[in-house]
C-alpha cells in the first residue's frame, strides 16, 4: 500500500505552495483516481508521488516503510499527458526495448498482449499508430519496467470516444496487478469503477464519499 501523509510541496519558484496537507491512500486492486480543475496542482502530485520532486512537508509509505525519492522513481511508472510527444525510438521495436537490453521475447510479448498491442509490426514508426495505440506503447513502455505503482496523467486527454472506452477498460484491467493512480479532470468516465476518489481543490486534496456505483451496465 501506498500512503501520503500531510505532503506539502512548495517549488522555489511557484509563488504559493503547490500542495498542501495532502493525505492519500492507493491499494492493490482499488484505483485511486484524483480529479481537479486545471492548474490545481494534479500533475505536480504525479511528480512528488514518482519522486520526480521531492516535498518540503510530510511523508510517502510504502508498505509502512518510508520511501525517499530514489526508491520512489524506481517504484513508479508515470505515463504523462500526451506520452506519445516524447517517444525516442524511430520504430515501434526500438521504443520498446529503450533502457532494457535484455529484453526477452517472452516478456515482450507478455506486456503487448497486456495492453493490447500483440500483432503490432515493431518495425513501424510510432508517429504511425493511432491515437489508442500509442497510448498502448507508452503504457507498455512503462510495464515493462515492471512498476508497483503506475501513475497517469490524464489517460484519456485528446482521444476519441470509442478509444477512451478501450484504453478505460485496460486500465481496469492493469488496476488488479499494480497500484494505480489516475489524475484528470474527466472523473465522470471513471464512475463506474470501484475506485476511491479524491477531489483536488487548489493544492487540497480532500476524499470524495460517494458510494460507487453497482450497476455495470452500459
Ligand atoms: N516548479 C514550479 N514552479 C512554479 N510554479 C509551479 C511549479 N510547479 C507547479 N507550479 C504551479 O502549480 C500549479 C499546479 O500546477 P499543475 O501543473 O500541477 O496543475 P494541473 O492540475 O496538473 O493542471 P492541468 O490540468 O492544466 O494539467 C500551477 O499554478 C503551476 O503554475
Ligand atoms: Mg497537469
Amino acid at each position: 500500500m501506498l500512503e501520503l501523509k500531510g505532503l506539502s510541496l512548495h517549488p522555489a519558484t511557484a509563488e504559493k505552495p503547490v500542495l498542501k496537507g495532502i493525505n492519500l491512500k492507493a491499494h492493490y486492486g482499488k484505483p485511486v483516481i484524483v480529479a481537479g480543475p486545471s492548474g490545481s496542482g494534479k500533475t505536480s502530485l504525479v511528480e512528488v508521488i514518482s519522486g520526480l520532486s521531492k516535498p518540503q512537508k510530510g511523508e510517502i509509505n510504502w508498505k509502512n516503510n518510508q520511501i525517499n525519492e530514489q526508491q520512489r522513481r524506481l517504484l513508479c511508472g508515470i505515463v504523462f499527458q500526451f506520452p506519445e510527444r516524447y517517444f525516442l525510438g524511430l520504430t515501434v521495436g526500438q521504443e520498446l526495448r529503450l533502457g532494457h537490453r535484455r529484453l526477452n521475447g517472452a516478456d515482450l510479448e507478455l506486456v503487448l498482449k497486456k495492453v493490447g498491442l500483440s500483432d503490432i509490426d515493431l518495425k513501424k514508426a510510432p508517429e504511425q499508430l493511432s491515437g489508442g495505440q500509442q497510448r498502448r506503447l507508452a503504457l507498455a513502455v512503462q510495464l515493462l519496467r515492471n512498476p508497483s505503482i503506475l501513475l497517469l496523467d490524464e489517460p484519456t486527454a485528446g482521444l476519441d470516444w470509442s478509444v477512451r472506452g478501450e484504453i478505460l477498460a485496460l486500465l481496469a484491467n492493469l488496476a488488479k496487478e499494480q497500484v494505480l493512480i489516475v489524475v484528470t479532470h474527466e472523473a465522470e468516465l471513471f464512475k463506474n469503477w470501484m475506485i476511491s476518489s479524491y477531489q483536488l481543490n487548489e493544492g487540497v486534496l480532500l476524499p470524495v464519499n460517494a458510494l460507487p456505483n453497482i450497476d455495470k451496465k452500459r
